[in-house]
């Protein structure tokens, strides 16, 4: 019985996979569900084109293979933590703004728990790296509301209220001045319109400006590549809210994607 309960201990906050999957690649690792790292290298293989449900499941069953063939891998009937760039309610895919459009209304979940042979569930990629940056990065013990805001292909965004996720919250795709946010305002937007990052930081100004005024938030947090380049385009903007880059950087949905599993499966805090 003492046994027992000292085994229920040590498996909490234990190393699992967290696999994030991207519009150009699909990255794994193992995370440090005490510290909000990972631990080695990630791994890392091109999306494949067309990204379908089925080869995509495919590159994610290989890099979890790849992963638990390490000698410090977690046991191999542990759950798995996945991300998905779109609406993800009850392990469904619900949108799919830049991702293959076969994926609507596919069940992630109960096909990559199937491919995969372990328990899988799956998140919102914007949504893992705001519950990795509200624990262990730029949001940690901030009180009310925090917005996540990635700036990449698309902009995604996490919606925190005392460290607690509420899920989905698709802030990218406000409709300002007569367009979809993101299809301006997003990182990819910037280089395909050839903007500098003055001229960007206009319309991010405009962006969060508008987000500031409809939630009043404690904090934003920018995440996505370009956080990185923060100095660029921060300084540019005012706003009454404080607004800081954040701080995990590329591995954000990777540990995002570990928490949010450990949490489902009670094996976190
Ligand atoms: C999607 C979001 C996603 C974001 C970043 C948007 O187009 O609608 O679900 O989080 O891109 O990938």
């Amino acid at each position: 019985m003492i046994l027992a309960k000292k085994d229920e201990k040590s498996k909490k906050n234990a190393p699992l996979i967290g696999i994030d999957i991207g519009g150009t690649g699909i990255k794994g690792g193992i995370v440090d569900l005490k510290k909000g790292k990972l631990i080695g290298d990630r791994v890392r293989f091109p999306t494949p084109q067309p990204s379908t449900p089925e080869s995509v499941a495919e590159v994610v069953a290989q890099v979890v293979a790849e992963l638990t063939a390490r000698p410090d891998a977690p046991d191999a009937s542990s759950p798995v933590g996945v991300t998905f760039p779109g609406i993800i309610q009850h392990g469904v895919v619900h949108s799919a703004a830049n991702v293959d459009k076969s994926w609507l209304e596919a069940d992630i979940d109960a096909m990559l728990t199937a491919r995969l042979g372990r328990p899988v569930e799956v998140i919102n990629d914007a949504d893992a790296a705001g519950l990795a940056e509200a624990r262990f990065g730029a949001g940690e013990g901030v009180a009310g509301t925090v917005l996540v805001i990635t700036l990449g292909t698309g902009i995604g965004s996490a919606f925190i209220f005392d460290g607690k996720l509420v899920p989905n919250a698709e802030l990218g795709h406000l409709e300002i001045d007569g367009f979809d946010a993101e299809t301006k305002a997003s990182a990819v937007a910037r280089e395909r319109d050839g903007l500098s990052w003055e001229q960007y930081s206009v319309l991010l100004q405009r962006y969060f400006s508008h987000v500031e005024f409809l939630f009043s938030p404690e904090l934003f947090i920018v995440g996505g590549g370009i956080s990185k380049r923060a100095d660029e385009y921060l300084p540019h903007m005012k706003l009454r809210t404080p607004i800081v880059p954040a701080e995990l950087k590329n591995d954000a949905g990777i540990v995002g994607a570990a928490i949010e599993i450990a949490l489902k499966h009670k094996l976190a805090k």
